[in-house]
């Protein structure tokens, strides 16, 4: 058992003072340090420097850690091109992120407090990386394909990559599923996976409406997708419309990236079926996608998170990073409230929506956390404040373990 004496907890909305954490790979017990130590007398004790802050790791929910490599190869400014580009570049992308690279990533987004990542798996050449992560890792196995002439080919693929992610003995990694898209994967191709998620009890994942290209080629089988499916994959028609897509996940919590494009009844079916919006705000603004109405979303009661996507649209890995962009895209919305909206969302919120006993200062919660060195005593304005500076972080517990 350890016990660390911070000068602050972050704990929900609240700050506490005064308040020790005893742990080992759980939270056991939150108090003031004499009772702890009446408690567990045996405990290694930590007593924290001035103004030091406790707050729970931050939880990026969706980034696709293959495709590492991309500094400026992808092209911005427009989706088709910029997945154009990402056609034309994937062989090169995928090789030039050999097990370094990935690395770098992962320790990039350990370096700026994130304990727990879900990363969107498109070959499973991360996997080794992911297993080594010294994080909590969701591995999502992607499943895509749009010929049905394919479907057998592509789904023994994506079994095999998913069996070898099951195989997988470590504390904090859990195996999972992606549907890549509504346009880009078979129903044929999603109800096998479907099957396969509620009998093993797996979380999944889709992106969803991510583009104007998107929002027409479902509608309509028309737009900038037209030229794409008839010249590359021999295509007319989109191979499920929105609705129907979003029938298949009737009854189960999906985790739904984008979503910008979504109308409102789409919307609704969401709220219904208690989905979460994974919101990628950097990415969305890089291949030129708009910006998600995080108020609609709100009036709708429909739960959202933020990540960080891939190095292929991002910059960073970096929540603190993303969290600003957000609060700064949605210029609309009362700045306080926001700011402590994306602080749950990429702690307590993105836990739930992923299903992991984390997120949280709090007893009986995963001991995934962060020591952060405020230069003063945090007032009721912390959120923002957490989002604007970037506060030094020193310390890192993950399960309990001090990792930096
Ligand atoms: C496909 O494999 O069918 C596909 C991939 C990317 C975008 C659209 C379709
Ligand atoms: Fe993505």
């Amino acid at each position: 058992m350890q016990i660390i004496n911070p000068h602050f907890i972050f704990m929900s909305d609240t700050i506490t003072s005064n308040l020790a954490v005893a742990f080992k790979k759980t939270i056991r017990k939150i108090a003031p340090l004499e009772e702890l130590i009446e408690d567990f007398p045996d405990a290694k004790i930590t007593n924290l420097h001035e103004n030091s802050l406790l707050m729970p790791g931050l939880i990026n929910a969706h980034v696709h850690i293959e495709f590492s490599a991309n500094k400026t190869q992808l092209s911005y400014g427009d989706f088709m091109n910029w997945l154009y580009s990402v056609i034309e570049n994937r062989e090169k992308l995928i090789n030039d992120c050999k097990q370094e690279c990935m690395n770098k990533a992962i320790d990039s987004m350990l370096a700026s407090g994130i304990t727990t990542f879900g990363a969107i798996s498109s070959h499973g050449m991360d996997l080794n990386a992911c297993v080594k992560a010294p994080q909590n890792v969701v591995f999502f196995n992607e499943l895509i394909g749009s010929q049905a002439t394919m479907a057998d080919a592509l789904f023994s693929d994506f079994l095999a990559r998913l069996n070898a992610s099951k195989a997988v003995q470590r504390e904090g990694f859990y195996p999972a599923v992606a549907i890549h898209s509504p346009y880009s994967v078979h129903p044929i191709l999603i109800k096998k996976a479907i099957e396969i998620v509620k009998n093993d009890n797996l979380k999944l994942t889709a992106h969803f409406m991510e583009s104007q290209a998107e929002r027409n080629w479902l509608d309509n089988s028309e737009g900038e997708f037209k030229n794409f499916f008839e010249n590359l994959l021999k295509q007319k028609y989109a191979v499920s419309d929105s609705k129907e897509f979003l029938q298949y996940f009737n009854n189960s919590n999906v985790l739904l990236t984008h979503v910008v494009k979504a109308n409102d009844e789409e919307l609704e079916l969401l709220a219904q079926n208690k989905h979460t919006v994974i919101h990628c705000p950097i990415s969305n603004r890089l291949l030129g996608n708009g910006v998600l109405d995080l108020n609609r979303l709100d009036e709708k009661n429909i739960k959202w998170i933020v990540a960080t996507d891939g190095l292929s649209s991002n910059y960073k890995l970096d929540l603190f990073e993303e969290m600003k962009i957000a609060l700064f895209m949605q210029s609309n919305t009362p700045l306080l409230e926001l700011a402590n909206k994306l602080i749950r969302s990429v702690t307590i919120d993105a836990a739930n929506a992923l299903g992991i006993n984390t997120g949280e200062i709090a007893e009986g919660k995963n001991a995934d956390m962060l020591i952060i060195d405020l230069d003063k005593a945090p007032t009721n304005e912390l959120a923002l404040h957490l989002i604007l500076h970037k506060y030094n972080i020193s310390t890192i517990y993950i399960n309990g373990k001090l990792i930096k």
